[in-house]
Formats: structure tokens, C-alpha cells, sequence
């Protein structure tokens, strides 16, 4: 992992190292042109979506474009622009 994203993704999360670090070695191997599918599973408020907003700023980090799907109860998926 840069230092850059380093600082700026554990800044915002804590005891997250190994998963940040993941998430980087996938976004490398992304530019690479060896994409990945990253599935986030956890109990309520663990922090996945902190996790995966994470992943989105590194993501803009590197000039990589984040889409985000998020599902509202009787409103189908809406997707929205990332950073
Ligand atoms: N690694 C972390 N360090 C510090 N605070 C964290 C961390 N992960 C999450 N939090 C905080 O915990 C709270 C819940 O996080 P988050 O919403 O990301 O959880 P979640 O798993 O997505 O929850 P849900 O299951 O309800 O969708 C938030 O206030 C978030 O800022
Ligand atoms: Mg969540």
C-alpha cells in the first residue's frame, strides 16, 4: 500500500489494517487488469460500509472510477456515481 493511502484510509478506521491492505492489493490488481469480485459480510454495524467507502476514496485515489448500488426497502437497487 502507498503511504498516501495508507494515511488517509487508517485515519478513518480502526483495527481495519489487514482488510485495507486487501482491498489495495485488489485495486493494484485492478489496474493491472485482473479484476476481482470482494464480497463485505459482517454483523449489523460492524463496519461494511465504512469498509467498502474505504475502498471507494482509495479507489478515487487512483483514478478509478466507484459506482455504488444501494437497495431501499419496496424501491428496487438505485446506483449512484463514487468519488
Ligand atoms: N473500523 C472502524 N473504526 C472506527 N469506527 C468504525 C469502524 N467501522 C465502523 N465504524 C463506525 O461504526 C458505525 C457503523 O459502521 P457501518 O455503518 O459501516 O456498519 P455496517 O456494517 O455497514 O452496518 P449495517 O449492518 O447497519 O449496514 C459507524 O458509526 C462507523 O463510523
Ligand atoms: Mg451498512
Amino acid at each position: 500500500m502507498s503511504a498516501r493511502a495508507t494515511s488517509s484510509m487508517s485515519s478513518a478506521l480502526l483495527e481495519r489494517g489487514y482488510e485495507l491492505a486487501r482491498i489495495d492489493e485488489l485495486l493494484e490488481g485492478a489496474i493491472a487488469g485482473s479484476g476481482h469480485l470482494l464480497l463485505v459480510t459482517g454483523p449489523a454495524g460492524i463496519g461494511k460500509t465504512s469498509l467498502l467507502e474505504a475502498c471507494a476514496r482509495s479507489a478515487g485515489e487512483r483514478g478509478i472510477r466507484a459506482l455504488a448500488a444501494r437497495r431501499r426497502a419496496g424501491d428496487g437497487v438505485v446506483v449512484r456515481g463514487g468519488p
